[in-house]
């Protein structure tokens, strides 16, 4: 199947992404002109083409945009003249994860199409374009759309500071709102009131690219890849011990073995597969390898599609290992705001820590457990959740491995480097601020 979101081209300019895609169509909205913008046959064709959320939540996109645009008619005149706001999330704050990068570098003009048609249905009057470091030199490229006349609405992009929930849609709000990257509770969702209290439209750069192509090609050309389920193509990195990590774009539906194929296999004798990413779940291989990739299959076995990511573990590794390490990481990123989250998951950390790499005793792993109802559904982000999740499939999908370590101590491979990639940083950082950006 021919790529659709990604080229072999290093960049295209905004002349050759015009030659290669033809310019964008309107979304034919009630943003000035007349219209209303809950009527945008956009919308329409995103809700029948299926399209999901790429950021991790898999969210229905059509569904998301209709309920922007409805909150910002019903906010009335006044609210139109101040705006509905677009945020497209590129801040791929999932270490494992490299396809939004690489697809800002290779296309950020079909990425900041879709940010322009989504603002024009939505009826959105300035969008963001949230990231951690710019991968595709994104000002060169919304001043070169400028002379082309690309860009219907505002495009300002925002430098997001370091940290794994600063990527969270209400942590990008309340930095665009002038405070720090920290996520807020919700309700109010930030369809009703986000950026300066009013409907945001938050979509990840993937999706976004992806409603530029069904504006050109329309739902039935969208659907043409994939499954009834999940329709489409998607981003998926894979990582670990394969032959060629990399970020591959593959039909919704594929099977995992078959993707794992396409980056040339497993190099070493595979033992499962961690599928989502950091809020994923464990697969053992090769019995996941039949599993066709679509969040419904992979939730059922215990994984998640998440963000499309997808890490071949070898035999030669400790799993527990792994996931102490992973638990220690999100334990760090806590932006320290909920008492359950602040406190559970650095014991959470510690106690799977003590599990892989020394003797916990039975009753570690009852305080291990204790502690993943203690911190489920108990923040205002899923960074408890996401990590409570992991947790839970490791202590449940290597049983096996659990009990071995509760009777003999740490194995032998847990001196062997780690294969599920771990980021050294620090906190996040606390106080937050962007480094330019900011929208006044
Ligand atoms: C802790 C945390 C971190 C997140 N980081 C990202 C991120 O870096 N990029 C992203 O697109 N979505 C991220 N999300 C999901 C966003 O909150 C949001 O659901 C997404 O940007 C919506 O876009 P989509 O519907 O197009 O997927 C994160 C969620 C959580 C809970
Ligand atoms: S759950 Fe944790 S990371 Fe999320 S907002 Fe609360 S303290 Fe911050």
């Amino acid at each position: 199947m021919t790529a659709r979101l990604l080229t072999e081209t290093p960049q295209l300019t905004v002349d050759e992404h015009l030659a290669a895609h033809g310019p964008p169509p309107f979304a034919d909205t009630g943003n000035g002109t007349g219209g209303r913008a809950g009527d945008s046959p956009l919308i329409t064709a995103v809700e029948r083409s299926g399209l999901t959320g790429r950021g991790g939540a898999g969210f229905p996109a059509g569904r998301k945009m209709r309920a922007v645009a409805e909150a910002g008619r019903r906010a009335g005149p006044f609210h139109s003249q101040v705006g509905t706001t677009v945020i497209a999330n590129g801040a791929e704050s999932e270490p494992t994860s490299g396809k939004d990068k690489l697809l800002l570098s290779r296309a950020p003009h079909l990425v900041l199409d879709g940010v322009v048609l989504a603002a024009e249905a939505v009826g959105a009057t300035r969008a963001f374009v949230c990231v951690h470091d710019d991968p595709g030199r994104l000002d060169e490229a919304i001043v070169s759309r400028e002379r082309a006349g690309l860009n219907r609405v505002p495009i300002q992009v925002v430098t997001v500071p370091p940290g794994y929930v600063a990527g969270q849609e209400t942590a990008l709000i309340s930095l665009l709102n002038g405070a720090g990257p920290r996520p807020t509770f919700v309700p109010p969702r930030p369809a009703e009131r986000g950026v300066r209290r009013h409907p945001t439209l938050v979509q990840n750069v993937e999706t976004l690219a992806n409603i530029a192509l069904i504006a050109r090609h329309g739902p039935d050309w969208f659907r043409a890849a994939g499954v009834a389920e999940a329709p489409g193509t998607a981003l998926v990195t894979v990582t670990g011990t394969v032959a060629r990590p990399g970020v591959y774009e593959v039909p919704l539906g594929t099977t995992l073995g078959a993707v794992l194929d396409r980056a040339g296999g497993s190099t070493e004798t595979p033992q499962a597969v961690l599928a989502g990413g950091y809020f994923g779940g464990w697969l053992t291989l090769p019995a996941a390898g039949g599993l066709p990739l679509t969040d419904q299959a992979l939730r059922a076995a215990g994984g998640a599609f998440g963000p499309g990511v997808l890490i071949v573990l070898p035999a030669s590794a400790c799993p527990l290992a792994e996931t102490a390490l992973v638990t220690g990481y999100l334990a760090s990123q806590s932006a320290g705001q909920c008492g359950p989250c602040r406190n559970g998951l650095p014991a959470l950390a510690e106690a799977l820590g003590l599990l892989a790499f020394g003797w916990a005793g039975d009753d570690g792993l009852h305080w291990t457990q204790q502690l993943l109802g203690l911190v489920s559904g108990r923040g205002a982000c899923h960074l408890p959740d996401g990590t409570a999740g992991l947790a839970h499939s490791a202590l449940t999908t290597f049983a096996d491995e659990v009990r071995r370590h509760l009777q003999n101590g740490p194995c032998d491979r847990i001196h062997r480097p780690p294969v599920v990639p771990v980021p050294e940083s620090p906190a996040p950082d606390a106080a937050g601020q962007a480094k330019r950006g900011a929208p006044a």
